[in-house]
């Protein structure tokens, strides 16, 4: 047996009305890829953050490479060779994607910093995961998924012993984690360990030598992946057996609720038309950076358009911003939800309820009993784990935070709502509960337009898929007839191999 590289004996915190962990234990050994998974709010973030010296343990202890260590701060962690990607990212917007990888790591002679050397080295980092992306490029001006990058070649342009990421891959397409999980295996194969936390489990089983679940801040059980199912992790993440199956379809009606005319955007949307039907859930399949993400997005406004129109209700209507949008009925779950989705500073409860809050309001008073029952319905339905509803939203965990907008989006009781994948980021459980809320609001006459990477997920939901190719809809095949070899082929037709090259 080797010797552990890190063990963590009996850790405990307790955060404000909240024991985030209780008693946990783990041991990494050298070189292996150990995975970390757990409920929204089952502690998995906390743990690694007292791994990497972010937090301190009210209670037990650390032993790196043999010898018990106490870090005050990441500085001292990645001193001794640990490294952590951290779910919300830490990178600072106005530097450069260079000057952020190579932070307090900049080569310099004589005070001043190499500028060619810091950018070779740079480059070298991103080009390991097979990215090109200017490393003069301030990162403000990055997408979610570039951030990704920066974030985990930021890791890579270190000498490290232990690699830690929390859900690496909840922002980036098929091909990036492809490279992602050759630059695992290329770690691993020089000894490297590293800790992995992902909802995904299909990752979790491609990529992982042993699981470690927790649950509700304790340990359930640390496993070689050999000896374990996807049912059997499921089982120990939720502590129930879970139905592994999409609610049953309903009928949608003829009847248009939404209709797209001639939706263009130069170079990015090529003169899309499609009605969604009340009671409908419309799925919008592709591969990856098609155009999916900007047409919804052009829907509602977030982003401008050039040319076409969009009838509510057989009513042309103009929608220059998300706000015309939900005055026009139609909600909006954006992908990037932590950005764009959420007041940090703000209580749950305001967050989820402040959009529709008009609606209990009665003679200019709020209506508390309603509200708190509004409020407290949600929290329950989606199983958001909050002390209670004034808990700031910045101090929920990551999933808890997604929970909170799908929240917000489903109060105001939309006609329409547009999703971008509504289920990233969330859990096994709340995933199946979303799905269910999203059929209850078709079968009631809401129509859906969804778009999501998950194939499985398409074709579970949707009564009508539409397929993208390079900003155009290529196909459109029923819910019935849509198979994930058809979406594939349709989607791959139209030259858009040379992107995936
Ligand atoms: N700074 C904080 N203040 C108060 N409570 C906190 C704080 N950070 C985390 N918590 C709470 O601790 C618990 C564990 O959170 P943690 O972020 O570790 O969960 P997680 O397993 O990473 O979940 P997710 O899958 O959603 O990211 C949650 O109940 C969360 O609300
Ligand atoms: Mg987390």
């Amino acid at each position: 047996m080797a010797e552990p590289l890190v063990e963590m004996h009996n850790i405990t915190k307790q955060f404000p009305g909240v024991r985030a962990l209780s008693d946990v234990s783990i041991s990494l050994l050298p070189g292996e890829v150990h995975a970390l998974v757990g409920e929204n709010g089952a502690g998995k973030s906390t743990l690694i953050k007292i791994l990497s010296g972010v937090l301190r343990p009210d209670a037990g202890e650390i032993i790196w490479r043999g010898k018990k260590i106490e870090f005050s701060s990441p500085l001292e962690a990645l001193a001794c060779g640990i490294g952590a990607i951290y779910q919300e990212f830490n990178l600072v917007p106005q530097l450069t994607v260079a000057q952020n990888i190579m932070l307090g790591q900049a080569p310099h002679r004589w005070g001043a910093i190499l500028e060619d050397e810091m950018h070779r080295r740079a480059r070298v980092a991103l080009a390991q995961l097979g990215f090109e992306l200017d490393a003069h490029t301030p990162v403000s001006e990055l997408n979610v998924a570039q951030q990704q990058i920066v974030e985990i070649a930021k890791a890579l342009a270190r000498e490290l012993q232990l690699l830690i990421m929390d859900e690496p891959t909840a922002a980036l397409n098929q091909m990036e984690i492809k490279r992602l999980f050759d630059v695992i295996r290329k770690l691993k194969s020089q000894g490297v360990t590293v800790l992995y936390i992902s909802h995904r489990l299909r990752e979790i089983f491609e990529i992982a030598d042993v699981v470690t679940v927790l649950k509700d801040g304790k340990l359930v059980d640390s496993r070689p992946i050999k000896e374990v199912s996807e049912d059997a992790v499921v089982r120990m993440m939720v502590g129930r057996e879970l139905a592994n199956i999409y609610p049953p379809k309903n009928t949608a009606t003829a009847t248009p609720v939404l209709k797209v005319e001639g939706l263009s955007l130069r170079g990015v949307l090529e003169n899309i038309s499609f009605e969604l039907h009340r009671g409908e859930i419309l799925g919008i399949a592709g591969l990856e950076g098609q155009g999916q993400r900007h047409l919804v997005r052009a829907i509602v406004g977030a982003i401008p358009h050039d040319h076409g129109t969009i009838y509510r209700d057989g009513r042309p209507v103009t929608i220059d911003s998300p706000a015309d949008a939900l005055k026009a009925g139609i909600a909006f779950i954006p992908e990037d939800r932590k950005a764009k989705g959420l007041i940090l500073v703000r209580s749950v409860q305001e967050n989820i309820s402040l959009p529709s809050l008009w609606e209990r309001i009665r003679l200019l008073f709020i209506d508390e009993r309603r509200e708190r029952d509004f409020v407290g319905h949600l929290i329950e339905r989606l199983g958001i784990k909050v002390s209670r509803p004034s808990q700031i939203a910045r101090n929920l965990s990551g999933g808890n935070q997604q929970k909170v907008v799908v929240a917000k989006s489903l109060g105001v009781r939309p006609e329409v709502l547009v999703m971008a994948e509504p289920t990233r980021g969330v859990d096994v459980g709340a995933k199946s509960e979303v799905h269910h809320i999203m059929r209850d609001l078709a079968a009631q006459g809401v129509g859906i337009l969804m778009v999501s990477s998950e194939l499985p997920e398409i074709l579970g939901m949707s009564d009508r898929v539409l397929v993208m190719s390079q900003g155009r809809i290529v196909a459109e095949m029923s819910g019935d007839q849509a198979t994930e070899e058809a979406i594939i082929a349709a989607a791959t037709m139209g030259g858009v191999q040379e992107k995936a090259a």
